[in-house]
């Protein structure tokens, strides 16, 4: 019996053993078969192009060879361990017309260089930025977080399919956590495949589906003829769930988007690199999984680790590739992003971390120019520390964390705190408001103030009559005056002055001045509490959700983080037009490039 005293470092003393060192095969002559050194080694060995064989086994397990395997003369009986590597780093082939392409899993997949534009709300929303990334060359996603409405989402799609040349895909990113906009665009997807439209891919995004509502959408996503499917897992637990779902769906083409913690937008609590060290075995050994690694990007010389695999080798595991990359948070500040001048800067000002360790900081507060608070949908969100965001911030901590009747209370008793911090820092300000410009509750408004207090915020002066923030905020204000003029009617008048919505389409403003000349008494007359409701069920009313906060009430956090993406990309309609009002998302590593 022989015993070591001095420790053995067994990965140390096998480091040869390496598929890059020639060696193919380790022979494993010990008495512990499937259980003995050999099986460690195997393990260790996964991904290195090293076979293990059991010399001494009469019966191999687990993929390891065993004594028949070593005695089998026919050459073709030699089995090799998978290279990681060799397998799935790119390599490069010409194409027909001569020209040199990538070649990965991903490349094959899609016909596309392996970077790829993640789906960005409001980024990647509209058709200038998809159109321009397509006829570029390159995959990337249209965002569903931004399309509220059937009629708005097939807009977009039409305007799309104008812009890019014939035979060219559209894949969308849909947010599963969000009922209301998964509830109408995943079937949507799926009617306009089958209308024709070049709906080839769907990203499930904002959450992994359970096994059994995966198996039920992808068979549904195959049925209509999309070609390819996303999940983007935040931490090993979805990562194991995606591999189930990738398993149970052989006929499925799967993408793994994996972004960690360190990425823009919404982000996980994790780790880049150590839930991937974990699980990379498993993903590898399905032949329907395509990796796509994201999250800090900007730039080729650092995610080139990430294709060839090499960022593994720090942490002691042989050459890890992934098939693609992907870039959100660089992109926002492209010429063709919509995101404004005034956001871009600040954008371009952030220093970002050097140390990509150190995102976890953004807890706390901002890091390289980056936050992280929690967004609408309860997950956290990484955003540029504006002054808004740093309100954000702050109210998350001081009421929006906090049990829902104590936050109530807080809320009320620092009304006045929270109007004046809401005026003065943030993009969704506080609606009651006097014709002098002092803060007041709804019910000391007059009809005539609440009017033109909401053309003031959901309409943008300038230009030909200025514009609508969004046709259902004119819709609004058309059944504010209509509710006003049934109240100031007499009976004996001819017809309504208000008959159609259109009537305010160009310069609100001036037809206001022309109402109420018609109804002096609503110039005056505070409006009556049947109304208050009235306003209040209007600005609740589906549509886009309105840009202002009605009320101080429990559902403070509701008015104050709804739709609160747009305005990044619309400053025109943001109070003083002030960038430091607004949310701008980022990710505290990807920023540093821009
Ligand atoms: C402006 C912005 C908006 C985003 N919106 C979405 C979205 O609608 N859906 C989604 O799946 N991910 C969204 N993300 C996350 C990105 O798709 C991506 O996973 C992440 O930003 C990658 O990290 P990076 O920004 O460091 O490159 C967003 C990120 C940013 C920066």
């Amino acid at each position: 019996l022989q015993q070591s005293v001095l420790p053995v470092h067994w990965e140390r003393a096998t480091a040869e053993a390496h598929g890059d060192k020639g060696i193919s095969h380790v022979l494993d002559f010990g008495p512990g078969e499937s259980v003995g050194i050999g099986a460690i080694t195997a393990r260790n060995k996964e991904g290195t192009g090293v076979q293990v064989i059991l010399a001494g086994a009469l019966q191999g397990d687990r993929g390891l060879g065993d004594k028949s395997t070593l005695f089998d003369a026919n050459p073709k009986s030699v089995r090799f361990a998978p290279n990681w590597e060799r397998d799935f780093g790119p390599k490069l082939v010409r194409l027909a017309d001569g020209s040199l392409m990538v070649d990965t899993r991903f490349t094959r997949l899609l016909g596309k260089p392996p970077v790829m534009v993640a789906g960005m709300t409001p980024t990647t929303a509209n058709e200038q930025i998809v159109a321009a990334f397509t006829k570029a060359g390159f995959h990337g996603e249209l965002a569903g977080g931004g399309q509220h409405t059937e009629a708005y989402f097939r807009d977009r799609v039409a305007k799309i399919m104008a812009e890019i040349p014939a035979g060219e895909g559209i894949t969308t990113n849909l947010l599963f956590l969000n009922a209301y906009l998964w509830g109408f665009q995943y079937p949507l997807v799926e009617v306009m495949r089958q209308e024709g439209k070049p709906m080839d891919g769907v990203t499930i995004a904002a959450g992994v589906p359970t096994l059994e509502t995966a198996n039920e959408v992808l068979a549904s996503l195959r049925k209509s003829g999309i070609q390819h499917v996303s999940f983007k897992p935040g931490n090993i637990a979805s990562i194991k769930q995606v591999i189930e779902i990738a398993k149970a769906n052989p006929e499925s083409q799967i993408l793994l988007q994996w972004t960690g913690g360190r990425g823009g937008g919404h982000h996980s609590y994790e780790d880049m690199h150590e839930p991937i060290l974990q699980t990379y075995a498993a993903m590898r050994r399905l032949p329907n999984l395509t990796l796509v690694a994201g999250s800090g990007f900007g730039d080729a010389k650092d995610a080139l680790p990430y294709m060839t695999g090499e960022w593994s080798r720090e942490f002691g595991m042989p050459a890890m590739p992934f098939d693609a990359v992907l870039v959100a948070s660089r992109v926002m500040a492209s010429q063709e992003a919509l995101t404004s001048p005034e956001a871009k800067a600040l954008i371009a000002q952030a220093p970002g971390i050097p140390n990509e360790k150190a995102w976890e900081g953004s807890y706390e507060g901002p890091v390289g120019g980056v936050r992280t608070v929690v967004s609408e949908l309860g997950e956290p969100i990484h955003k540029l520390d504006t002054r808004g965001i740093a309100l954000w911030a702050k109210y998350d901590a001081k009421y929006f964390n906090k049990p829902p009747a104590e936050a109530e209370a807080a809320i009320l008793a620092d009304k006045a705190t929270i109007i004046a911090e809401l005026n003065r820092d943030y993009q969704k300000v506080y609606f009651g408001k006097k014709a002098d410009g002092r803060v007041a509750d709804l019910e000391d408004m007059t009809y005539m103030e609440v009017a033109r207090r909401m053309v003031e915020l959901m309409h943008v002066p300038g230009g030909e009559g200025g514009r609508w923030i969004d046709v259902t905020f004119r819709d609004r204000v058309y059944d504010f005056l209509v509710r006003t003029e049934e109240r100031f009617h007499r009976s004996g008048d001819s017809t309504a002055f208000v008959q159609s919505p259109k009537q305010l389409e160009t310069d609100p403003v001036a037809f206001l001045q022309e109402f109420f000349a018609r109804y002096p008494k609503a110039q005056e007359r505070l409006i009556a509490s049947e109304d208050v409701d009235y306003f209040l069920n209007l600005a609740k009313r589906p549509g886009k959700p309105v840009n202002f906060i009605p009320v101080i009430d429990k559902d403070l956090k509701i008015w104050f983080k709804k739709d609160s993406l747009w305005q990044s990309e619309d400053l025109e309609a943001v109070p003083g037009k002030d960038v430091q009002r607004v949310a701008i998302l980022q990710g505290p590593v990807a920023v540093r490039y821009t």
